[in-house]
């Protein structure tokens, strides 16, 4: 009988170590090359969260549940250090310490919101303080709309400028996540009365349908770059990895939706063994 806790951490631990590898890289290609410093420590964090990564995939979900512990804790730290550098770079930058970087300072405080995110789900894994379901549903849709919405900023930024249309579409994005933001902001002040299950439900669909969207776009905005048929700073693992934060997005919503109404969750150890 597979642990739930373990599957849990394992899905969680694989899809976030990968994501932290990626930003160290991120970091480091928006660093002057004079920024010996920085782009050393950015390469260590790559190393540390891939090993991170491959211990997370040499584990089953019939491993011991205290190795996983230890593992969950181990990853904390790791995480803590990754934000506590994010942090720091944010504060260079806002500083007017690094002119000439190429991080802009939304990117690097976006970054250091999901290292905190990722920290705090090892912290409800390992206590198995677990908010309840109303909260959790409003609560994740605010951190990810955010999410989103930033990377429609980061994407219409990115862009040459000469690409009117592609800008244009990740505006539009970028305006249509900013105001399921502030609903989301709204619900979560009229709680706990606005949370009923038809409001949420609906909430969820509305945000469904839009993360849809903005994961498609982002899909074929990848394809392009990988085509080279688009012209843009966009490094291609820059756009998948903002099509799988989408991805996960995508996953928990369906997750709360069928919280909500009843049905079967698919057990986490299912979805990690594919
Ligand atoms: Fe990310
Ligand atoms: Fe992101």
């Amino acid at each position: 009988m597979a642990d739930v806790f373990v599957a849990r951490s394992l899905d969680e631990v694989r899809f976030w170590s990968r994501i932290m590898k990626e930003h160290s890289l991120f970091l480091k290609l928006g660093f002057r090359c004079d920024d010996i410093q920085l782009i050393q420590e950015a390469n260590q964090f790559y190393a540390i969260f891939e090993s991170i990564e491959n211990r997370a995939n040499s584990y089953t979900a019939g491993t011991d549940p205290q190795t996983i512990r230890t593992f969950n804790e181990d990853t904390y730290v790791a995480v803590s250090h990754i934000w506590a550098f994010k942090r720091k770079v944010l504060g260079l930058i806002l500083t007017c310490q690094l002119p000439g970087a190429n991080n802009f300072p939304l990117l690097v405080d976006h970054v250091s919101r999901e290292a905190n995110y990722f920290r705090n789900r090892l912290a409800e894994l390992n206590t198995g303080r677990l908010e309840p379901l109303p909260d959790a549903i409003i609560d994740e849709n605010v951190f990810f709309l955010r999410i989103m919405a930033d990377h429609a900023k980061f994407i219409s930024h990115l862009l040459d400028p000469s690409e009117r249309k592609l800008v244009q579409q990740a505006n539009e994005f970028s305006h249509d996540f900013d105001q399921l933001l502030f609903q989301a902001k709204d619900l979560e002040s009229m709680r706990p009365q606005s949370q009923t299950a038809p409001l949420l439900d609906q909430f969820l669909d509305q945000n469904r349908f839009s993360v849809k969207s903005l994961r498609d776009f982002k899909k074929t905005a990848h394809e392009l770059i990988e085509a080279c048929r688009i012209k843009s700073i966009i490094h291609p693992l820059l756009a998948d990895h903002v099509f799988r934060e989408a991805e996960r997005f995508l996953f928990l919503i369906d997750m709360f939706e069928n919280s909500l109404t009843g049905k079967p969750v698919p057990a986490a150890h299912e979805l990690i063994m594919d």
